[in-house]
Protein backbone atom coordinates (compact mmCIF):
# COMPACT_ATOMS: atom_id res chain seq x y z
CA UNK A 1 0.00 0.00 0.00
CA UNK A 2 1.29 3.67 -0.75
CA UNK A 3 2.30 5.75 2.14
CA UNK A 4 -0.22 8.36 0.82
CA UNK A 5 -3.60 6.24 0.26
CA UNK A 6 -6.36 6.46 2.95
CA UNK A 7 -6.50 3.10 5.24
CA UNK A 8 -9.86 0.85 4.79
CA UNK A 9 -10.80 0.79 8.37
CA UNK A 10 -11.83 -2.74 7.93
CA UNK A 11 -8.60 -3.83 7.56
CA UNK A 12 -8.08 -3.21 11.13
CA UNK A 13 -7.98 -6.75 13.13
CA UNK A 14 -7.33 -5.99 16.44
CA UNK A 15 -5.77 -3.36 18.51
CA UNK A 16 -2.18 -4.51 18.22
CA UNK A 17 -3.07 -4.35 14.49
CA UNK A 18 -4.36 -0.52 14.09
CA UNK A 19 -1.12 0.18 16.18
CA UNK A 20 1.07 -1.34 13.49
CA UNK A 21 -1.06 0.75 10.80
CA UNK A 22 -0.66 3.85 12.67
CA UNK A 23 2.91 3.75 13.08
CA UNK A 24 2.54 3.10 9.46
CA UNK A 25 0.90 6.27 9.03
CA UNK A 26 2.47 8.64 11.22
CA UNK A 27 5.95 10.84 11.45
CA UNK A 28 8.21 9.12 14.31
CA UNK A 29 7.70 11.94 16.16
CA UNK A 30 3.96 11.86 16.30
CA UNK A 31 3.59 7.89 16.78
CA UNK A 32 5.93 7.81 19.60
CA UNK A 33 4.22 11.06 21.27
CA UNK A 34 0.82 8.88 21.66
CA UNK A 35 2.55 5.20 21.80
CA UNK A 36 5.34 6.27 24.60
CA UNK A 37 5.24 6.32 28.41
CA UNK A 38 7.81 7.94 30.98
CA UNK A 39 11.25 6.52 32.03
CA UNK A 40 11.75 3.04 31.18
CA UNK A 41 7.88 2.73 30.21
CA UNK A 42 7.47 0.08 32.88
CA UNK A 43 4.12 1.26 33.93
CA UNK A 44 2.97 1.45 30.78
CA UNK A 45 3.74 -2.31 30.32
CA UNK A 46 2.83 -3.55 33.63
CA UNK A 47 -1.08 -2.05 32.65
CA UNK A 48 -1.24 -4.64 29.86
CA UNK A 49 0.67 -7.90 31.79
CA UNK A 50 -1.47 -7.58 35.01
CA UNK A 51 -4.63 -8.16 32.91
CA UNK A 52 -2.64 -11.15 31.34
CA UNK A 53 -2.46 -12.60 35.06
CA UNK A 54 -6.17 -12.90 35.69
CA UNK A 55 -8.41 -15.69 34.33
CA UNK A 56 -11.58 -16.66 34.39
CA UNK A 57 -14.30 -19.15 35.75
CA UNK A 58 -16.78 -19.58 32.64
CA UNK A 59 -19.82 -21.96 33.55
CA UNK A 60 -20.99 -24.13 30.64
CA UNK A 61 -24.06 -25.09 29.01
CA UNK A 62 -26.17 -22.09 29.41
CA UNK A 63 -26.92 -21.12 26.45
CA UNK A 64 -26.01 -17.76 26.43
CA UNK A 65 -25.48 -16.28 22.70
CA UNK A 66 -26.73 -12.68 22.93
CA UNK A 67 -25.38 -11.03 25.93
CA UNK A 68 -26.07 -7.72 26.50
CA UNK A 69 -23.55 -5.16 27.31
CA UNK A 70 -25.85 -2.08 27.72
CA UNK A 71 -25.44 0.18 30.87
CA UNK A 72 -25.05 3.36 32.35
CA UNK A 73 -22.18 5.69 33.54
CA UNK A 74 -23.17 8.24 35.34
CA UNK A 75 -26.98 7.70 34.37
CA UNK A 76 -25.82 8.47 30.77
CA UNK A 77 -26.73 4.89 28.62
CA UNK A 78 -24.06 3.58 26.95
CA UNK A 79 -24.17 0.50 24.34
CA UNK A 80 -20.83 -1.03 25.86
CA UNK A 81 -18.77 0.32 29.34
CA UNK A 82 -15.89 1.58 26.79
CA UNK A 83 -15.53 5.57 26.86
CA UNK A 84 -13.26 7.39 24.95
CA UNK A 85 -10.43 8.90 27.52
CA UNK A 86 -9.44 12.31 27.17
CA UNK A 87 -5.92 12.04 24.84
CA UNK A 88 -3.65 15.10 24.18
CA UNK A 89 -2.80 16.11 20.79
CA UNK A 90 -5.37 13.95 19.20
CA UNK A 91 -5.21 16.85 16.72
CA UNK A 92 -2.39 15.49 15.20
CA UNK A 93 -3.34 12.26 14.89
CA UNK A 94 -5.44 12.77 11.87
CA UNK A 95 -7.27 15.51 10.18
CA UNK A 96 -10.65 14.50 11.76
CA UNK A 97 -9.05 14.75 14.93
CA UNK A 98 -11.15 15.79 18.19
CA UNK A 99 -14.28 15.95 16.05
CA UNK A 100 -14.08 12.73 14.52
CA UNK A 101 -13.63 11.01 17.57
CA UNK A 102 -16.51 12.62 19.23
CA UNK A 103 -18.48 11.41 16.12
CA UNK A 104 -17.35 7.93 16.55
CA UNK A 105 -18.28 7.88 20.20
CA UNK A 106 -21.62 8.79 19.15
CA UNK A 107 -22.02 6.05 16.55
CA UNK A 108 -21.13 4.03 18.53
CA UNK A 109 -23.26 4.69 21.19
CA UNK A 110 -20.65 5.25 24.07
CA UNK A 111 -19.23 9.02 25.49
CA UNK A 112 -15.84 10.66 24.33
CA UNK A 113 -13.83 13.10 26.85
CA UNK A 114 -12.39 15.76 25.41
CA UNK A 115 -8.86 16.70 26.82
CA UNK A 116 -7.96 20.54 27.49
CA UNK A 117 -4.53 19.27 25.56
CA UNK A 118 -6.57 17.64 22.50
CA UNK A 119 -5.63 20.54 20.15
CA UNK A 120 -9.51 21.62 19.02
CA UNK A 121 -11.70 23.47 21.04
CA UNK A 122 -14.48 22.32 23.56
CA UNK A 123 -16.75 24.54 21.35
CA UNK A 124 -15.12 23.27 17.75
CA UNK A 125 -16.04 19.71 18.77
CA UNK A 126 -19.20 21.01 20.24
CA UNK A 127 -20.39 22.64 16.83
CA UNK A 128 -18.89 19.40 15.17
CA UNK A 129 -20.79 16.27 16.88
CA UNK A 130 -23.67 15.61 18.88
CA UNK A 131 -24.49 13.31 21.31
CA UNK A 132 -22.83 13.07 25.24
CA UNK A 133 -19.25 14.82 25.76
CA UNK A 134 -17.68 15.23 28.82
CA UNK A 135 -14.91 17.57 29.08
CA UNK A 136 -11.47 17.00 31.03
CA UNK A 137 -9.67 19.74 32.86
CA UNK A 138 -6.32 20.72 32.91
CA UNK A 139 -5.27 24.10 34.29
CA UNK A 140 -2.90 25.70 36.75
CA UNK A 141 -4.73 27.33 38.96
CA UNK A 142 -8.42 28.41 39.80
CA UNK A 143 -8.14 31.64 37.99
CA UNK A 144 -7.62 29.86 34.01
CA UNK A 145 -9.97 26.91 35.28
CA UNK A 146 -12.80 28.86 35.92
CA UNK A 147 -13.28 30.44 32.19
CA UNK A 148 -12.57 27.13 31.09
CA UNK A 149 -15.56 25.21 33.04
CA UNK A 150 -18.13 28.28 31.51
CA UNK A 151 -17.08 27.27 27.76
CA UNK A 152 -17.25 23.57 28.81
CA UNK A 153 -20.64 24.18 30.05
CA UNK A 154 -22.42 26.82 27.56
CA UNK A 155 -20.90 23.85 24.90
CA UNK A 156 -22.84 21.49 26.24
CA UNK A 157 -20.43 19.31 28.00
CA UNK A 158 -22.14 17.29 30.68
CA UNK A 159 -19.22 15.83 32.79
CA UNK A 160 -16.11 17.19 33.92
CA UNK A 161 -12.73 15.03 34.84
CA UNK A 162 -10.10 16.31 36.45
CA UNK A 163 -7.21 14.60 36.32
CA UNK A 164 -4.92 14.83 39.43
CA UNK A 165 -1.85 12.71 38.38
CA UNK A 166 -0.09 16.01 36.27
CA UNK A 167 1.90 18.19 39.15
CA UNK A 168 4.76 17.90 36.74
CA UNK A 169 5.35 16.55 33.38
CA UNK A 170 6.48 12.58 32.97
CA UNK A 171 9.97 12.32 31.83
CA UNK A 172 8.77 11.01 28.41
CA UNK A 173 12.37 9.76 26.63
CA UNK A 174 10.92 9.27 23.94
CA UNK A 175 9.48 13.00 23.13
CA UNK A 176 13.06 13.90 24.69
CA UNK A 177 15.15 11.76 22.05
CA UNK A 178 12.68 13.20 18.88
CA UNK A 179 13.46 16.84 19.68
CA UNK A 180 9.49 16.83 20.41
CA UNK A 181 10.28 18.85 23.91
CA UNK A 182 12.84 21.10 21.78
CA UNK A 183 12.45 24.34 20.97
CA UNK A 184 12.21 24.92 17.30
CA UNK A 185 15.57 25.85 16.17
CA UNK A 186 17.25 24.66 12.48
CA UNK A 187 18.52 21.30 14.41
CA UNK A 188 15.04 20.73 15.19
CA UNK A 189 13.58 21.12 12.12
CA UNK A 190 16.12 19.93 10.28
CA UNK A 191 16.36 16.39 12.33
CA UNK A 192 11.89 16.51 12.12
CA UNK A 193 11.51 17.28 8.55
CA UNK A 194 12.67 13.20 6.79
CA UNK A 195 10.43 12.00 9.24
CA UNK A 196 7.62 14.14 8.20
CA UNK A 197 8.47 14.02 4.54
CA UNK A 198 8.56 10.14 5.16
CA UNK A 199 5.00 10.14 5.72
CA UNK A 200 3.23 12.98 3.08
CA UNK A 201 -0.18 11.50 3.40
CA UNK A 202 -0.27 12.94 6.92
CA UNK A 203 1.37 16.07 6.15
CA UNK A 204 -0.83 16.83 3.64
CA UNK A 205 -3.55 16.57 5.40
CA UNK A 206 -2.48 18.12 8.32
CA UNK A 207 -2.01 21.42 6.51
CA UNK A 208 -5.44 21.34 5.16
CA UNK A 209 -6.83 20.44 7.73
CA UNK A 210 -4.90 23.20 9.40
CA UNK A 211 -6.26 25.86 7.23
CA UNK A 212 -10.19 25.07 7.46
CA UNK A 213 -9.84 25.15 11.33
CA UNK A 214 -11.60 28.08 12.70
CA UNK A 215 -9.90 28.32 16.07
CA UNK A 216 -6.66 29.26 17.48
CA UNK A 217 -6.59 25.69 19.74
CA UNK A 218 -6.46 24.06 16.25
CA UNK A 219 -3.40 25.94 14.78
CA UNK A 220 -1.37 25.61 18.34
CA UNK A 221 -1.83 21.97 18.17
CA UNK A 222 -0.78 21.53 14.81
CA UNK A 223 2.45 24.06 15.71
CA UNK A 224 4.36 20.90 15.90
CA UNK A 225 7.33 22.36 14.82
CA UNK A 226 6.75 24.69 18.24
CA UNK A 227 7.34 21.80 19.63
CA UNK A 228 5.04 19.16 21.44
CA UNK A 229 6.48 20.04 25.12
CA UNK A 230 5.44 23.66 24.79
CA UNK A 231 1.83 22.22 24.17
CA UNK A 232 2.26 20.19 26.93
CA UNK A 233 3.66 22.75 29.73
CA UNK A 234 0.11 23.19 29.66
CA UNK A 235 -1.14 20.09 31.18
CA UNK A 236 0.56 20.57 34.49
CA UNK A 237 -1.71 21.13 37.13
CA UNK A 238 -1.04 21.18 40.44
CA UNK A 239 -4.63 20.62 42.06
CA UNK A 240 -5.17 20.19 45.92
CA UNK A 241 -8.11 18.24 46.88
CA UNK A 242 -9.39 21.64 47.90
CA UNK A 243 -8.90 22.67 44.59
CA UNK A 244 -11.00 19.98 43.54
CA UNK A 245 -13.80 20.43 45.73
CA UNK A 246 -13.57 23.84 44.30
CA UNK A 247 -14.33 22.97 40.96
CA UNK A 248 -16.81 20.30 42.00
CA UNK A 249 -18.52 23.29 43.65
CA UNK A 250 -18.18 25.04 40.50
CA UNK A 251 -19.54 23.04 38.04
CA UNK A 252 -23.26 22.31 37.95
CA UNK A 253 -22.91 18.57 37.36
CA UNK A 254 -20.92 15.24 37.80
CA UNK A 255 -17.24 15.56 38.29
CA UNK A 256 -14.64 12.45 37.83
CA UNK A 257 -11.29 12.49 39.41
CA UNK A 258 -9.34 10.42 37.09
CA UNK A 259 -5.56 9.33 38.53
CA UNK A 260 -6.47 7.18 41.39
CA UNK A 261 -4.46 4.64 42.84
CA UNK A 262 -5.59 3.94 46.23
CA UNK A 263 -8.32 3.50 48.60
CA UNK A 264 -7.03 6.69 50.55
CA UNK A 265 -7.04 8.92 47.46
CA UNK A 266 -10.21 7.52 46.71
CA UNK A 267 -11.79 8.78 49.73
CA UNK A 268 -9.88 11.84 49.50
CA UNK A 269 -11.76 12.72 45.84
CA UNK A 270 -14.97 11.40 47.13
CA UNK A 271 -14.96 13.78 50.16
CA UNK A 272 -14.01 16.09 47.37
CA UNK A 273 -17.55 15.70 45.63
CA UNK A 274 -16.13 12.95 42.77
CA UNK A 275 -19.25 11.20 41.72
CA UNK A 276 -16.68 8.84 39.75
CA UNK A 277 -13.25 8.10 40.51
CA UNK A 278 -10.98 6.46 37.24
CA UNK A 279 -8.38 4.48 38.57
CA UNK A 280 -5.31 5.32 36.33
CA UNK A 281 -1.46 5.72 36.16
CA UNK A 282 -2.37 8.08 32.79
CA UNK A 283 -0.96 5.27 30.47
CA UNK A 284 2.58 5.31 32.05
CA UNK A 285 2.84 8.18 30.57
CA UNK A 286 3.51 10.54 33.94
CA UNK A 287 4.82 8.71 37.38
CA UNK A 288 7.30 5.27 35.71
CA UNK A 289 7.07 2.60 38.85
CA UNK A 290 3.26 3.43 39.73
CA UNK A 291 1.30 0.36 39.91
CA UNK A 292 -0.51 -1.23 37.09
CA UNK A 293 -4.02 -0.14 37.35
CA UNK A 294 -5.77 -3.70 37.65
CA UNK A 295 -3.49 -4.52 40.93
CA UNK A 296 -5.35 -1.48 42.93
CA UNK A 297 -8.81 -1.92 41.47
CA UNK A 298 -10.39 -4.06 43.86
CA UNK A 299 -9.09 -1.68 46.92
CA UNK A 300 -10.19 1.16 45.00
CA UNK A 301 -13.76 -0.71 43.89
CA UNK A 302 -13.79 -2.07 48.09
CA UNK A 303 -13.09 1.57 49.35
CA UNK A 304 -15.60 3.04 47.41
CA UNK A 305 -18.31 0.85 48.10
CA UNK A 306 -20.83 1.36 45.94
CA UNK A 307 -21.09 5.58 46.97
CA UNK A 308 -19.46 6.51 43.44
CA UNK A 309 -18.52 4.63 40.26
CA UNK A 310 -15.57 3.40 39.92
CA UNK A 311 -14.00 3.52 36.38
CA UNK A 312 -10.38 2.37 35.09
CA UNK A 313 -8.06 3.04 31.96
CA UNK A 314 -4.65 1.47 31.15
CA UNK A 315 -3.75 -1.34 29.25
CA UNK A 316 -7.07 -2.53 27.76
CA UNK A 317 -6.53 -4.16 24.48
CA UNK A 318 -9.02 -6.40 23.90
CA UNK A 319 -12.83 -6.96 24.99
CA UNK A 320 -11.86 -9.81 28.04
CA UNK A 321 -9.64 -6.89 29.45
CA UNK A 322 -12.75 -4.49 29.66
CA UNK A 323 -15.10 -7.99 31.08
CA UNK A 324 -12.22 -8.56 33.65
CA UNK A 325 -12.48 -5.00 34.92
CA UNK A 326 -15.65 -4.96 35.01
CA UNK A 327 -15.60 -8.26 37.07
CA UNK A 328 -13.69 -6.67 39.57
CA UNK A 329 -16.13 -3.80 39.93
CA UNK A 330 -15.63 -1.05 37.82
CA UNK A 331 -18.71 0.37 36.13
CA UNK A 332 -16.84 0.71 32.64
CA UNK A 333 -13.18 1.67 31.30
CA UNK A 334 -11.56 3.92 29.23
CA UNK A 335 -9.47 3.21 25.93
CA UNK A 336 -6.60 6.00 24.86
CA UNK A 337 -4.13 4.33 22.87
CA UNK A 338 -6.39 1.95 20.96
CA UNK A 339 -8.56 4.12 19.65
CA UNK A 340 -6.01 6.96 18.92
CA UNK A 341 -3.93 4.00 16.61
CA UNK A 342 -7.49 3.78 15.10
CA UNK A 343 -7.90 7.48 14.60
CA UNK A 344 -4.30 7.49 12.91
CA UNK A 345 -4.97 4.66 10.81
CA UNK A 346 -8.43 5.33 9.38
CA UNK A 347 -9.77 8.36 10.93
CA UNK A 348 -13.32 8.64 12.44
CA UNK A 349 -14.27 5.09 10.81
CA UNK A 350 -10.71 3.75 12.40
CA UNK A 351 -11.94 4.95 15.65
CA UNK A 352 -15.73 3.44 15.25
CA UNK A 353 -13.46 0.17 14.27
CA UNK A 354 -11.49 0.04 17.08
CA UNK A 355 -14.77 -0.37 19.10
CA UNK A 356 -16.77 -2.55 17.19
CA UNK A 357 -13.45 -4.89 17.73
CA UNK A 358 -14.20 -4.83 21.18
CA UNK A 359 -17.32 -4.95 21.19
CA UNK A 360 -17.39 -8.34 19.29
CA UNK A 361 -14.54 -9.20 21.85
CA UNK A 362 -16.53 -8.77 24.79
CA UNK A 363 -19.81 -10.58 23.33
CA UNK A 364 -17.77 -13.62 22.67
CA UNK A 365 -16.23 -13.31 25.89
CA UNK A 366 -19.55 -13.61 27.93
CA UNK A 367 -20.88 -15.70 25.78
CA UNK A 368 -18.05 -18.03 26.34
CA UNK A 369 -18.83 -17.44 29.76
CA UNK A 370 -21.69 -17.99 30.36
CA UNK A 371 -22.90 -14.81 31.41
CA UNK A 372 -26.16 -12.73 30.04
CA UNK A 373 -25.40 -9.81 31.25
CA UNK A 374 -22.51 -7.33 31.76
CA UNK A 375 -24.64 -6.22 34.58
CA UNK A 376 -24.40 -9.90 35.77
CA UNK A 377 -20.74 -9.82 36.44
CA UNK A 378 -19.11 -9.84 39.46
CA UNK A 379 -15.25 -11.65 40.94
CA UNK A 380 -17.14 -15.03 40.92
CA UNK A 381 -16.70 -15.05 37.46
CA UNK A 382 -12.64 -14.44 37.53
CA UNK A 383 -10.31 -17.40 39.13
CA UNK A 384 -9.24 -16.41 43.04
CA UNK A 385 -7.79 -12.42 42.44
CA UNK A 386 -4.40 -11.83 43.78
CA UNK A 387 -3.89 -8.24 43.90
C1 LIG B 1 -1.70 14.27 27.96
O1 LIG B 1 -2.56 14.19 28.77
C2 LIG B 1 -0.54 13.46 27.92
O2 LIG B 1 -0.42 12.55 28.77
O3 LIG B 1 0.32 13.65 27.04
Amino acid sequence: MRQDEPMDATRIVNVADARRKARWMLPRVVFDYIDGAADDEVTMHENEAAFREIFFKPRMALGTTQPSLDTTVLGTPVTLPVLLAPVGLVRLMHPEGPVGVARAATCAGTVSILSTVAGSSPEEVAAGSTGHRWFQLYSPNRETAKPLMDRAAAAGYEALMVTVDTPALGNRERDLKNGAAAKLDLRTVMKLAPQVLARPGWGVGMLRSGSRSPDAAGRHALAIGRSLGAALTILVSPYTWEDVAWIAEQWDGPVLVKGILSAEDARHALDAGAKAVVVSNHGGRQLDGAPATMRVLPEVVDAVGGKAEVMLDGGVRRGSDVVKAIAIGAKAVLIGRPFVYGLAAAGQAGVERVIEILRADMVRTLSLLGCAKIGDLDRSWLQPFRP
